[in-house]
């Protein structure tokens, strides 16, 4: 489908006026606001928490796209739920029972999505792909704004949407890390219809003039 979503992710924001930010970028053209939510274990970087979702969640008038890169999602993540996130997004190298997970983000009416690190392989999907409405995959190793694209990034996407073909799964395929007009074009070509952008909208003097060059470069990619 010729269709792109861009997720501003709200880490490279103004963290002093959040609500505006959200604001400004829906504005701007976001199809989903991003939230990373880092909790100092998982990954070294600590964020926000299911406080300030529930605040997002008062003023954003899109979808809130949560990205969980906790160690505890199997306890915690119906704090997230409650908070009102509409896309919950888990790592599938910190859940212990990553089915069950799945199951209460969907069993709460959620969109459920699956993250692969950079050095995880697509195999892990292969028996919970058919029950997930999105994977991620990171095109950094999460924790920071601001790095660099992974090139191999772009060879996974194309696994993943080559095995959601062969289950008959309607996964979305999100993309997250180093995401600008020229890396876009790259894994949406390989089947990626969801692009998080943090550096490259909030750093941007124009970030619709952003957000529409990643959208638009994309666009003409896709197969
Ligand atoms: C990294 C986060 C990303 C990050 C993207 O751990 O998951 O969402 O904010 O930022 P950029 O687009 O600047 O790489
Ligand atoms: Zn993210």
């Amino acid at each position: 489908m010729r269709d792109i979503l861009i997720a501003p992710s709200i880490l490279s924001a103004d963290f002093t006026r959040l609500a505006e930010a959200v604001v400004e970028v829906e504005a701007a053209g976001a199809d989903l606001v991003h939230v990373d939510v880092m909790d100092g274990v998982f990954v070294p970087n600590l964020t926000f928490g299911p406080p300030v979702i529930r605040a997002l969640k008062r003023v954003a008038g899109v979808p809130l796209d949560v990205h969980l890169m906790i160690s505890n999602a199997d306890e915690t993540v119906g704090w997230y739920l409650e908070a009102g996130a509409d896309y919950v997004t888990v790592h599938a190298e910190a859940c212990r029972h990553l089915h069950r997970v799945v199951q209460a983000i969907r069993g709460a009416g959620a969109k459920a999505g699956v993250a692969l690190n950079p050095a995880t392989p697509v195999s892990v999907l292969h028996d919970i792909i058919r029950e997930l409405d999105m994977v991620l995959v990171m095109s950094v190793n999460p924790g920071f704004g601001g790095q660099s694209f992974i090139p191999g990034s772009v060879g996974k996407v194309a696994d993943v949407a080559e095995m959601a073909r062969l289950a008959g799964a309607d996964v979305l395929i999100e993309v997250d890390g180093g995401m600008n007009s020229s890396t876009a074009p790259l894994v949406a070509g390989a089947g990626a219809r969801v692009l998080v952008a943090g550096n490259a909208v909030f750093c941007s003097e124009d970030p619709a003039a952003a957000i529409a060059a990643i959208r638009e470069s994309a666009l003409r990619a896709q197969v």
